[in-house]
């Protein structure tokens, strides 16, 4: 079990990652925002007491000098604990400050998550409440908004998806408006529009689908494991060589179907820290005396999730 200290733990991380990225909220630069969340996400890591490794971060040893994929970090003492991250959730976001992005960390007892490659997953997730297998990832459209809309209790035309605005996806936009769904195109950041399904009646938005990032599909079904929800995903590859790298990092079948659970195991922790204003989090707001940040911490084991709002002294 992770220790409930962690909880605080955290959060202190992600709210360290979320205020260096707002320094550069607005300003069109991309990587410096992530370079500057980077920073300050390994070094709030490292003050605390774990043997950390980092299964899910910004790419592989020989592409990514900080945060890479292997790296330990914490003291070295403590718990054996896999960490999922994603410093800055959604570069451009932040760079054009529109909403949803975040500072992501998912933290599990060692051999817990995924270790997913730096490829595409499709992805399709709905909140809690919904018998199981109400939706399949390879159903057609069509009929998952049909069933999802039954089991609400409401006609198609009163379901909303959310998706990625991408060219790969006008066959799937065009099949859930068909069914009669209305769609939320989302720019980025499709960790947050996972979460969003979690709450549809304060967020409007009852299913994710679409393929995005695999890392960002870990840390959503990280999340979904804590707060509740159904979420299923499969490895897209699109370089030839891709599918031996996943085998190497210990995807056993990369082709296969991944259950919530088979990406998200064990006892999870997951914590988001608003960098930009969003559907859920306010983004960090600065203070000639302080700086405020909303942060989400949820876990697994009790079901908890916590809203925390911190002003720290400048
Ligand atoms: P970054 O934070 O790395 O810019 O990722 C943003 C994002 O929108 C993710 O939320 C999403 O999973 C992925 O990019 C989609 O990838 P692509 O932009 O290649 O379609």
């Amino acid at each position: 079990m992770l220790h409930r200290i962690l909880t605080i733990e955290i959060a202190r991380v992600t709210e360290a990652a979320a205020i260096a990225a707002a320094t550069l909220r607005g300003r069109g630069n991309e990587k410096q925002a992530d370079q500057l969340a980077v920073d300050a996400m390994r070094t709030a890591l490292n003050g605390i007491e774990m043997d950390g490794m980092v299964v899910i971060g910004e790419g592989e040893r020989d592409e990514a000098p900080m945060l890479y994929i292997g790296e330990k970090v914490g003291t070295g003492k403590g718990p054996k604990i896999d960490i999922a991250l994603d410093p800055l959730e959604g570069t451009t976001l932040c760079a054009k400050a529109m909403p949803d992005s975040l500072a992501v960390i998912a933290m599990a007892e060692g051999g817990s998550l995924l270790h997913a490659p730096d490829s595409y997953m499709s992805k399709i997730a709905i909140g809690p409440g919904y018998p199981d297998g109400v939706v399949d990832l390879d159903a057609d459209p069509v009929d998952n908004i049909r069933a999802l809309a039954k089991a609400k209790g409401v006609k198609p035309d009163q379901i909303t998806a959310c998706i990625l605005d991408r060219p790969r996806h006008a066959e799937l936009i065009a099949k859930v408006r068909e069914a009669g769904a209305g769609i939320r195109l989302i720019t980025d950041g499709d960790v947050a529009g996972v979460i969003h399904t979690t709450d549809p009646a304060s967020t409007g938005i009852d299913i994710y689908i679409g393929v995005g990032g695999a890392p960002e599909g870990v840390l959503a079904a990280a999340a979904l494991r804590c707060i509740g929800g159904q979420m299923q995903g499969r490895l897209v590859f699109n370089k030839p060589d891709d599918r031996d790298r996943a085998r190497k990092m210990g995807v056993k079948d990369p082709d296969a179907k991944l259950s919530m659970h088979e990406m998200a195991s064990g006892d999870v922790m997951f914590a988001a820290t608003g960098v930009t204003d969003g559907t859920m989090l306010s983004g960090v707001k600065f203070g000639s005396s302080h700086i405020a940040t909303e942060t989400v911490v949820m876990r697994s084991a009790t079901g908890t999730v916590r809203w925390i709002k911190n002003r720290r002294k400048v």
